[in-house]
């Protein structure tokens, strides 16, 4: 796709809104490879039979609306399967799509998700911290959701912050068991009647951890079965765009009125941590050509030795020519080198090392950027 193809597309994205009806009918009007991630949280075919009530007596307010009913699990796994298609066809070639669910319908949508052509990379348990007791006593408390997460088809590329997420579990690689609160108090919204607004309303957190870890500012983020829009509030905190469909028009007006009062967070609080790797590479002989160090110029090492730098981005120390890499290697004799932080540059009488001048470009490159 050419960048006027991608701005067109983008042009004709509604973006930031939501759209009203099916949500296989809503994907099919989106143009195909334009959105960045899916964040999926379908009907679950819950089959609930009869109320069900507390031990006091009380009715728990279940999953029992339309929208959850199918006829049996052919017509649910045949819509499955309609609205995975569409989404798998609006998605860039290295988008991912995220499916939340219970044991009710997650294994019929990850059998799904691999016959559509998705690739799963991994499962995540999203462990309830306050969990909703079993009020008969009859199982386990069903302490937990799975969420399957998938690129769109096998070897594809996509969007992982690694360093991000390890940053947000303070300094540990992130698990694919998140321990999280369901969503309630001051968080769960409610009508004029002051009941739920919506039966499943999704935690902040459990989106925010998923938009982080995936997704990047100004990325397109879509939401099918948008409910109560937590996605797109989350989407607009963390500057991402956002398209939601939802059939229900109250739930479309709670979703509205909830974005509306969002504010996004400023720029500087979006930055993440960004893994070495994927920061732009610098050559050394950029710090030359913009004059940060000069030909003829020493370096030296905390070891003691020293080169002289050239015009073309290469040193000389004693008998040895070469990339920084390789003079630093060869004068330690050591098998590798990262000339970056073995070599240092004369600033005030102190000794600096060059990494200095490449972050410093790195960091105009981002601002400009
Ligand atoms: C499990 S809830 C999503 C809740 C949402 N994640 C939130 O945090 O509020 C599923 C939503 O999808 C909607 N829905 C169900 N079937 C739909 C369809 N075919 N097209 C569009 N929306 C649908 C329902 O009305 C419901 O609001």
């Amino acid at each position: 796709m050419t960048k006027m193809d991608r701005l067109k597309s983008a042009q004709a994205l509604p973006l930031n809104t939501i759209l009203a009806g099916d949500c296989v009918a809503g994907m099919a009007a989106l143009p195909a490879a334009s959105v960045d991630l899916i964040f999926a949280d379908p009907p679950y075919n819950l089959q609930l039979r009869g109320d069900l009530h507390r031990p006091d007596n009380s009715r728990v307010d279940a999953v029992d609306d339309d929208w959850d009913r199918f006829e049996g699990f052919s017509s649910y796994d045949a819509f499955t399967r309609a609205w995975l298609k569409e989404a798998r066809r609006v998605l860039k070639p290295d988008g991912a799509i995220w499916v939340i669910g219970s044991y009710h319908n997650i294994f019929r949508v990850g059998a799904a998700l691999q016959d559509e052509g998705y690739w799963i990379l991994n499962d995540v348990v999203w462990r309830k911290s306050n969990p909703m007791p079993n009020f008969r006593g009859k199982r386990f408390t069903n302490a937990h959701e799975t969420l399957i997460w998938a690129s769109r088809s096998e070897g594809a590329r996509y969007q992982f912050n690694y360093e991000a997420l390890k940053a947000l579990n303070e300094g540990i690689q992130m698990r694919s068991d998140w321990v999280l609160p369901i969503c309630t108090g001051g968080e769960r919204l409610k009508d004029a009647a002051g009941d739920k607004a919506h039966p499943t309303q999704k935690p902040i957190s459990l989106l925010h951890r998923v938009l982080v870890g995936c997704s990047k500012p100004g990325d397109v983020i879509l939401d099918p079965f948008f409910g109560t829009g937590t996605t797109g509030a989350v989407a607009k905190m963390l500057g991402r765009d956002w398209i939601g469909i939802e059939r229900e028009a109250k739930y479309r007006e709670v979703a509205e009125a909830r974005i509306a009062k969002i504010a996004k967070f400023d720029k500087a609080a979006l930055e993440v941590t960004r893994a070495k790797r994927a920061e732009p590479r610098v050559p050394f002989g950029t710090l030359i050509e913009r004059g940060m160090l000069r030909p003829g110029e020493t370096l030296v090492s905390a070891t003691g030795k020293s080169a002289r730098v050239r015009a073309d981005g290469t040193l000389v120390g004693l008998d040895v020519t070469g990339s920084i890499h390789q003079v630093g290697a060869a004068l330690e004799g050591a098998p590798s080198c990262n000339g970056w932080t073995y070599w240092h540059f004369t600033k005030d009488g102190a000794q600096v090392p060059i990494d200095v001048l490449r972050q410093q470009i790195r960091a105009e490159m981002r601002e400009s950027g």
